[in-house]
């Protein structure tokens, strides 16, 4: 798509963010870890009408990874049904402010109500412009082996050969390939690493780390990573 497409200043089209230190944030007020999480929701509430205010085309967020199912029984418990929680109570918020829910992410092997929900919702939504995409049971490694495994079967029924395979095909295979390439990825909580996160769409992303913990994010630091995006200079290799 050209230039044109683009709704802001920024030059920015699509933005991820890895929603991190929920945990630290409770621990710092003595709070419950769960806590720290049901004030990340509202922080994604902010977030997600920030995007749309900025004149994003999509926000993919990190909420569940293929990994978070090595934590405490009881804290997975309380992020399913914080989520069942936002999608309820915000679908309604999402139509009236044009948002089209996307997942990416093996969510099928989630609990069947919550498929349910979302499978609602997404439904619901489809009208949408600005896209909300919730990474949940994501990992990119595993897109990548899904990929490939589909990938191996095309091959085996004939319907593709080896020199057939390339980026572009890739890329249209990908849980994003419905989205705009990614632009800038943001990280909160002073880590600086993906966390198995859209590893082939960072190739080319501008990063932009801070260390503000994901309850305290708000619309103004979306905006300064923005405003920093705008002076990057971009090269994809070229010159
Ligand atoms: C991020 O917060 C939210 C999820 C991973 C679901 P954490 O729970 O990882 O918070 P920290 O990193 O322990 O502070
Ligand atoms: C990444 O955060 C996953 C999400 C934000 C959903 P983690 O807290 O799980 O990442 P690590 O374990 O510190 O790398
Ligand atoms: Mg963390």
């Amino acid at each position: 798509m050209s230039e044109t497409n683009i709704k802001n200043t920024y030059g920015a089209r699509h933005v991820a963010i890895i929603m991190d230190g929920n945990g630290r944030w409770a621990k710092k007020r003595f709070l419950p870890h769960a806590i720290g999480h049901k004030n990340g929701v509202e922080a994604v509430r902010k977030t997600v009408r920030a995007a749309g205010e900025l004149g994003l085309e999509a926000l993919t967020i990190y909420a569940f990874s293929s990994e978070n199912w090595k934590r405490p029984k009881t804290e997975i418990n309380d992020l399913m049904m914080l989520l069942r929680n936002y999608i309820q109570s915000d679908l309604d918020e999402f139509i009236a402010n044009d948002v089209r829910l996307k997942v990416i992410g093996n969510y099928q092997a989630l609990a069947p109500d919550i498929v349910a929900l979302i499978e609602d919702a997404i439904a619901k939504t489809a009208h949408g412009k600005t896209i909300l995409a919730v990474a949940l049971n994501y990992g990119s490694q595993d897109e990548l082996v899904r990929i490939t495994r589909k990938i191996a079967d095309m091959q085996s029924l004939g319907e593709i050969r080896s020199d057939e395979i390339d980026e572009t095909l890739f890329a249209s295979m990908l849980d994003t390939a419905d989205l705009p390439p990614l632009d800038l990825l943001i990280r909160t909580s002073g880590e600086h690493r993906l966390s198995n996160f859209m590893l082939w769409q960072c190739a080319y992303a501008e990063m932009w780390f801070t260390d503000i913990l994901w309850p305290d994010f708000g619309p103004e630091h979306l905006e300064q990573a923005l405003q920093d995006f705008a002076n990057r200079e971009r090269r994809f290799g070229g010159r």
